[in-house]
């Protein structure tokens, strides 16, 4: 059995930054709510020529250079995002179009916030197995042009941005190098407690005038629930990481979360033993991208010094669905 190795990490912010006080002028909130409650003090949205497949393009064109590879050394493509640029075909291939790499398979991944370490996860196996050698693993999203922002809908449009993070997988021989165990949840008896509800496929046709009525084409949270249940699946999945290798909360170098809230992230340093100079965060200046925070965040964390190589890297997440995942890798 191969493992496989991390070997270059990009990312992609659109130019736009959108501060707390742009936010004020949109809807009824402070820049010192929204900091004191989650972290956040600006995002990145998109303008007018971004989109998931040109962001994600962006992401992986660096990852590549970063890995001294190019697109045509990849023979698989996971690709994690909530949406597409069109309702289909999948993200995946439109990355792959700009890539350049027509018959290379480009699976989509669709786990929210987990995404990343879903799409992740997968493309590892496919290494171990020896399928393939070299892996592209993509977390891009706009979420940006979902939000309601008014004051109705504040409560999640000063959370959710845009961007998108990329990693390059190779195969390597050495079984305690790269990707060590990888660890994937679901629990679908809480698909109402974080989602959209409009438009739904069953409905012929999908986009009527009823979808509009109310605010159901927007994403809904109930914001203290999803953060019990946050700070409770961090440490426990990130525990079975530990616990699947034989490590201890000492050996971890640096945990970077799926960037949700700086308040939950502080949290779960703090319940599973981590000092904050090992945790990190880049919300205060990302949002939450969802599928492509951990990558984004991966991606600042190297450029920053901050993660090293051989350095025990833990990544873990939560999101809709419920969704929860986490990795343990020698970086
Ligand atoms: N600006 C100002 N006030 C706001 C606001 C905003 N953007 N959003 C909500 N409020 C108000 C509420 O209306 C409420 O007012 P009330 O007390 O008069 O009713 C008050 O602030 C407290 O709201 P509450 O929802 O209890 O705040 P909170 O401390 O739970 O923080 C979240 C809200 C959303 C930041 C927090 O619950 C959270 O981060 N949840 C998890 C988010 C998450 O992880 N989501 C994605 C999973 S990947």
């Amino acid at each position: 059995m191969k493992n496989s190795k991390i070997v270059g990490v990009g990312h992609y912010l659109p130019e736009r930054i959108v501060t707390n006080q742009d936010l004020e002028k949109m809807m009824d909130t402070s820049d010192e709510w929204i900091r004191e409650r989650t972290g956040i003090r600006e995002r990145h949205w998109i303008t007018e020529g971004d989109t998931i497949a040109s962001m994600s393009h962006q992401a992986a064109l660096k990852a590549l250079e970063r890995a001294g590879m190019e697109a045509g050394d990849i023979e698989f493509i996971v690709f994690a995002t909530m949406m597409s640029d069109q309702i289909f075909p999948g993200g995946g291939c439109f990355l792959q179009q700009k890539l350049g790499l027509p018959g290379v398979p480009a699976m989509d991944v669709r786990n929210a916030c987990s995404g990343f370490l879903y799409a992740l996860a997968t493309a590892d196996k496919f290494i171990k197995t020896g399928t393939y050698k070299n892996a592209l693993v993509v977390g891009a999203e706009i979420q940006s042009t979902s939000l309601d922002l008014t004051t109705r809908g504040r409560d999640i449009a000063v959370l959710f941005a845009d961007g998108a993070g990329a990693a390059v997988l190779t195969a390597t021989d050495d079984p305690t190098d790269g990707i060590l165990t990888t660890h994937i949840h679901a629990d679908g008896n809480y698909t109402d407690k974080l989602r959209v509800e409009q438009p739904v496929v069953y409905h012929n046709p999908r986009l009527h005038p009823g979808i509009f009525e109310g605010d159901a084409i927007y994403p809904k949270m109930e914001g203290r629930y999803v953060f019990k249940h946050a700070v409770t699946k961090f440490p426990e999945v990130i525990n079975e990481a530990l616990e699947a290798t034989g490590y201890t909360t000492d050996d971890i170098d640096l945990l970077i979360p799926h960037q949700a809230n700086l308040r939950i992230t502080e949290a779960v340093g703090q319940r599973v033993g981590l000092p904050p100079e090992k945790v990190f965060s880049n919300i205060q200046t990302t949002g939450n991208t969802t599928a492509a925070s951990i990558p984004i965040a991966m991606s600042e964390a190297i450029e920053q010094g901050r993660l090293k190589k051989g350095d025990l890297l833990c990544l873990a997440a939560f999101g809709a669905g419920f969704t929860w995942a986490s990795a343990l890798v020698r970086f």
